[in-house]
């Protein structure tokens, strides 16, 4: 059984939501109604609740104010509360001890926070697509933990990750994370930018979309946030963030917010 069998066969993890291929399909469907995302999301109250925090973050100026689905869904957008259910579902699928998921937890949801603003700023990408692709950016970390629980804590500690994960499992994070998306049925850009998030495919049909993923994660080791990244910012970032006509100025505001939502990240696993 090869590396990748083993990715498939985690589709049938017993944690992972019973509601997450209809959940997955409304993903894809635009036309989804409110009324049926409400009804799935009341279905899990954990993520319901995580919801709910997220709408009175800072970040959207709402402290305190949303106590209910139907209210985060006005001050997030339906769009933005599609993302965040599939990828909390997702994330809290897995197995793993809660302390590792918190940290990979804020690590995600700090990436998902600056490919969001990059979004603004990068023509034809969809913001609440990038959100949701910086949230699941490393899942493939949360599979090959799954799958090689005590040989992947080692590789965690390894200077540089990728190599190391070639060498030990023939598969690096983002290919394993891309792999169960697929399997899913996650839509391509999404697991396209979960494959090309430490080396971008610059041919890519979903090429905008992918770099903010890319240069969210590159971002992250440079603006001092407390949840380190996995990725260097190298030449290949510096040139890619320049060729879209990004400055010191937007990086600065990256910073601001990510300032803002550390707190945050803790409130959301006291739940
Ligand atoms: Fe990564
Ligand atoms: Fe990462």
């Amino acid at each position: 059984m090869t590396v990748f069998d083993k990715i498939e066969e985690l589709r049938k993890l017993p944690t992972l939501p019973t509601n997450l291929s209809r959940l997955i399909s409304v993903l894809h469907d635009e036309n989804a109604s409110l009324r049926e995302l409400e009804e799935i999301i009341k279905r899990d109250q954990a993520v319901a609740a995580r919801i709910v925090t997220v709408a009175n973050s800072a970040a959207f100026g709402q402290a305190g104010f949303v106590n209910s689905i139907e209210q985060a869904i006005l001050v997030l957008g339906i769009d933005l509360v599609r993302s965040l259910t599939v990828g909390i579902s997702i994330f809290h699928s897995f197995p793993l001890p809660p302390v590792l998921l918190k940290h990979l937890w804020a690590h995600a949801y700090s990436a998902a926070t600056v490919s969001n603003l990059l979004a603004r700023k990068i023509r034809n990408t969809d913001r609440d697509v990038c959100f949701l692709g910086g949230l699941l950016h490393d899942i493939g970390r949360l599979v090959l933990l799954t799958i090689f629980p005590r040989d992947y804590s080692i590789v965690q500690d390894a200077a540089s990750i990728i190599e190391s994960e070639k060498e030990r499992f023939l598969c690096t994070h983002a290919e394993a994370g891309s792999h169960f998306l697929r399997a899913l049925n996650v839509p391509a850009e999404i697991a396209d930018s979960v494959l090309y998030h430490h080396s971008i495919d610059i041919g890519s049909p979903h090429r905008d979309v992918i770099a903010c993923t890319y240069l969210a994660e590159g971002l992250l080791q440079i603006l001092g946030t407390a949840f380190a990244s996995d990725s260097l910012w190298t030449d290949e970032h510096q040139n890619l963030f320049e060729a879209y006509g990004l400055t010191v100025s937007d990086v600065e505001e990256l910073a601001a917010m990510l300032r803002l939502q550390e707190s945050e990240v803790q409130a959301f696993f006291k739940l």
